[in-house]
């Protein structure tokens, strides 16, 4: 057995701050005593850790990524391998990303080729959501037979991209209305593409070819109409409901007016939205491209409501909904047609520092910095207490936390596979230190110690926040 013992830190959890050290016995967290205490003086181990000074924080789960997802007639630029240790570097140990139904095909198929992807390469733990893009008869007993094994408790569906991922009122009904009997959770990517699709074309024959208008066409109301309309749906399903990305101010005011009604109906949004906007869709030449992904990039104004948002529990949890593609080669795939150009953007190793960056500008407290980014993802997807949390019978995933160092993000500094920062040249004040996933350091004073196949794939429980 390896005793790990964390001494003389902050330890910040969704529910607490304390001056504590943090006892760690082979893959688990197994006691926390306050420091200087008689407990704590007394105990022994194989490492000391000494985090004076620093935070001791659970190590990120990120619920919303995309590694190698084919996309926009290419693939985003992460393998799993590449992803999960640039998502250890920044402090998240946990990922959950989105195994895809292939066209006529099965649920069943899209996990097996998720997991041929990602087994043996990960740095850190795993889980999958399945995106239905065909709701059939077979797939409405696959997400009985999905949630009840815990190998995936939540479907992303799409009012977005048709002829891709599409689907319509019907089958989104027919999906919810199992996902009521079974406790799975529907995530809803909610615009209304069909209304897109009509807008992409006009502006396309008009001669609006730049990033830009990709923005423009992708309306906030269609965003909102979307979400409102989910929000029926649920209702007339008696199902949860799960919106991801929220970008706009319009439609987050759909999800707290359900929310004030006491629907159970669940909001994430994603650092691009609080700290990125249509001026860098504007940005001249094709540059653009780099901040093209759906739902969009949105006025500044709408920033400060998607925070207040967060402080008000009306959104709960910040994903990155990382999906890379590089500036050459692959954003460029949409010079002279902005539709063409792959949506997403990257950002898996960016979250916690840009959330504790708003910690340091008073926007958020530094537990609701872990709510948001470790502990609501882990509750809303099943995972807690294993993930998300300091505590004894946790996973001892931890990080090590300077919260005064200082850093710049750059795309030739950064460990993600892609050629450019959607965060370029931005100080930050910050910065993790060291990294444990399950008792192991993956990083310590800017070493790389993790390995490709350490990070297991994780089977889950269903949404916590409805029982
Ligand atoms: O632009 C985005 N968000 N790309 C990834 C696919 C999705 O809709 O989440
Ligand atoms: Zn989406
Ligand atoms: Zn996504």
């Amino acid at each position: 057995m390896t005793r790990i013992l964390i001494t003389g830190g902050l330890v910040i959890t969704a529910a607490e701050e304390l001056l504590a050290d943090v006892l760690i016995e082979d893959q688990q967290i197994v006691a926390l005593a306050s420091t200087g205490s008689e407990v704590a003086a007394g105990w022994t181990a194989d490492r000391v850790i000494d985090a004076t000074g620093r935070y001791v924080i659970p190590g990120g789960v990120d619920a919303h990524t995309h590694m190698e997802l084919p996309f926009g007639g290419t693939s985003a630029s992460d393998t799993f391998e590449t992803g999960t240790r640039a998502a250890a570097w920044g402090g998240t140990t946990t990922i959950v990303d989105f195994a895809v139904q292939p066209v006529g095909g099965s649920l069943r198929a899209g996990l097996d080729s998720w997991h041929a992807k990602a087994e043996g390469n990960c740095a850190i733990d795993y889980a999958f959501h399945t995106i239905v893009s065909d709701v059939t008869e077979e797939v409405l007993k696959e997400l009985d037979l999905l949630t009840e094994s815990g190998e995936s408790t939540s479907f992303k569906l799409f009012m977005a991209y048709p002829g891709v991922f599409y689907s319509d009122d019907g089958k989104i009904l027919r999906a919810m209305q199992r996902c009521a009997g079974n406790g799975g959770l529907i995530m809803m990517h909610a615009e209304n593409g069909i209304a897109i699709d009509v807008l992409v074309e006009q502006a396309l024959a008009a001669g609006h070819t730049d990033p830009r208008y990709h923005g423009e066409v992708r309306r906030e109301l269609l965003e909102a109409e979307a979400t409102h309309r989910a929000i029926k749906l649920a209702q007339v399903a008696g199902s949860p409901l799960y919106v991801v990305h929220v970008s706009a101010a319009s439609a987050l005011a759909e999800l707290a007016t359900a929310r004030d009604q006491g629907l159970p109906v669940f909001g994430e949004t994603c650092p691009q939205y609080l700290f990125l906007s249509t001026d860098d869709l504007a940005r001249p030449g094709f540059e653009g491209a780099k901040y093209v992904c759906s739902t969009p990039l949105r006025p500044r104004e709408h920033q400060a409501e998607l925070w207040k948002g967060l402080r008000t529990d009306d959104l709960q949890v910040v994903s990155t909904d990382h999906c890379p593609f590089c500036f050459v080669g692959q954003k460029e795939l949409g010079r002279g047609d902005f539709s063409k150009i792959p949506n997403g953007l990257p950002g898996v190793e960016n979250r916690m520092d840009l959330l504790h960056q708003a910690v340091v500008e008073g926007r958020i407290s530094r537990r609701r910095w872990i709510e948001i980014a470790c502990a609501a993802p882990a509750r809303m997807f099943g995972l807690y207490p294993r993930k998300g949390t300091i505590a004894p019978g946790a996973d001892a995933d931890v990080v090590v936390y300077d919260p005064g160092a200082t850093q710049t993000i750059s795309a030739t500094t950064h460990h993600m596979n892609v050629d450019y920062s959607a965060y370029e040249g931005r100080r930050l004040t910050g910065r993790v230190e060291l990294v444990l996933s399950r008792g192991n350091v993956l990083l310590e004073e800017g070493r790389w110690l993790g390995r490709a196949g350490h990070g297991g794939f994780l089977r889950r429980g269903t949404c916590q926040y409805l029982s």
